[in-house]
């Protein structure tokens, strides 16, 4: 077996150095003047890994903070934002189960970072965001509803950054249309001075359609669909499915959205 990509927190961020990150922060500050009913102070990566926005964030005046499942990610970010003393915290949890001691302004999760297997995966998901997050407030998820085509598929892309070279292959391959599942593979081939070696992650993802997302927040009391756009592009709502398309959704807290009432006995 291969070493996980997610244990070498500097050659993931050399292979996804292809953000533009105070482009993105400003689409944040954007869509909370035009989409949050509360004042946003503090802000809650879910996946967060090495906390690639934390400097922009902190500097912008939020406070930060990250969650995520891998320790040695966790390390990595905590480094980062002791050395330049930035307002930012980490907790180490599971996005489908955890519960923080503060309530949050804003949330968001990057980079198709959403890792259910099932449908009770992505209910327990947003049991736990709309547990966290304050009535009025917003959810923005980088690319987890599939846009594309169901079908098998393969991007390679090749970046480095100071005399570490990554080429990145990322491989979708359809197991089950019932159960809308993939399996996908996260391949890094690292170069650095004279030594190369290669990281791998493999995961099982259950998909998430886009009707079906608009259904999954239509029927849920606590969340309200705000909108979804192509490639962190305000001026561009989604009506088509494009290749490489880096789509954005935000939902929004709200409280018991149709008055609902708790059924007879609860
Ligand atoms: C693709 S990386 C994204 C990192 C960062 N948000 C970014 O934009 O570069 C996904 C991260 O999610 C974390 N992760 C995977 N499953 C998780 C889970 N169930 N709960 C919390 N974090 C998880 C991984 O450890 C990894 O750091």
């Amino acid at each position: 077996m291969k070493p996980g990509v997610y244990h070498y927190p500097q050659c993931y961020e050399v292979a996804f150095s292809y953000r533009d990150i105070l482009a993105e922060l400003a689409v944040f500050n954007t869509l909370i003047d035009r989409h949050s009913d509360i004042p946003v102070s503090n802000v809650l990566e879910l996946g967060c890994g090495p906390a690639p926005y934390v400097e922009a964030l902190t500097q912008h005046g939020y406070a930060y903070t990250g969650l995520d499942l891998s320790q040695v990610m966790l390390q990595y970010a905590r480094h980062r934002t002791d050395q330049r003393n930035l307002n930012a915290e980490f907790q180490l949890g599971d996005m489908l189960d955890f519960q923080l001691d503060k309530p949050m302004d804003f949330a968001f999760l990057l980079l198709g970072s959403l890792f259910i297997r099932n449908t009770s995966d992505l209910i327990s998901h947003f049991d736990c965001v709309a547990r966290t997050l304050r009535p009025g407030g917003l959810y923005l998820l980088e690319q987890c509803v599939a846009f594309a085509p169901f079908i098998e598929r393969t991007f390679t892309w090749e970046l480095s950054q100071e005399g570490i070279a990554v080429k990145t292959t990322f491989h979708v391959k359809p197991l089950s249309h019932v159960d809308q599942t993939a399996e996908e593979t996260l391949t890094l081939e690292v170069s650095h001075h004279n030594t190369t070696k290669v990281l791998q992650e493999v995961w099982l993802r259950r998909l998430i359609f886009p009707q079906e997302f608009l259904m999954f927040i239509a029927n849920r009391n606590d969340f309200e669909f705000v909108g979804w756009w192509k490639n962190w592009s305000l001026a561009q709502p989604l009506d088509n499915f494009q290749a490489n398309n880096r789509s954005i959704v935000l939902v929004k807290r709200v409280q018991n959205k149709r008055g609902l009432r708790a059924p007879h006995g609860a």
